[in-house]
């Protein structure tokens, strides 16, 4: 059985565990830097993980300021345990511990596998809501 553990700060993901989840997905940005990948994961407000027995097989984590608005940051399944339902579950854990925050946003790849999984959660392409008149702005450094 998949347990689903939402209470994770700081600590709560070892380094090894986190760098093999992050290789199976091929995020390579994270992973050709571990230390940062341990800060991201230190800084983070919450992070979510699933573990079947001692094994993580899955991860997302938010940035929030817990009142108006909440970055959800690497929803992650490990590829065989993927379409089981563990994103779905990891997500809503997370958006779960806010439910006073109406504004939650997130970037991914415009894949269809993504955007079949973050509308099937009631996130919506930013051209799609609010009739459209809402951009999003991003700068890489
Ligand atoms: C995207 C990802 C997190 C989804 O996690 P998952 O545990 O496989 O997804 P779930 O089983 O919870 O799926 C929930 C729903 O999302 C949709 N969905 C998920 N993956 C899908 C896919 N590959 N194709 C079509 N729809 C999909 C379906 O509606 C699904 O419900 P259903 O299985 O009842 O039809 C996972 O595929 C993953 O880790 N991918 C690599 C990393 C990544 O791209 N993360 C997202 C960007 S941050």
């Amino acid at each position: 059985m998949v347990v689903i553990d939402a209470g994770g700060v700081a600590g709560a993901v070892g380094r090894d565990e986190a760098l093999a989840l992050y290789e199976a997905v091929g995020w390579s940005a994270y992973t050709k830097d571990p230390d940062g990948l341990v800060r991201a994961l230190a800084g983070s407000t919450l992070v979510a993980t699933a573990r079947d027995g001692d094994r993580l097989v899955g991860l997302a984590r938010v940035v929030t300021d817990g009142a108006s608005i909440l970055y959800l940051q690497d929803v992650l399944v490990h590829p065989d345990a993927q379409r089981t339902g563990l994103g779905r579950r990891l997500v809503s854990a997370l958006l779960d511990a806010y439910p006073d925050v109406r504004q939650k946003v997130l970037l991914t790849d415009d894949e269809p596998a993504q955007k079949a999984f973050y509308e099937s959660l009631g996130f919506g392409d930013t051209r799609d809501v609010h009739g459209g008149v809402l951009r999003t702005f991003v700068r890489f450094d």
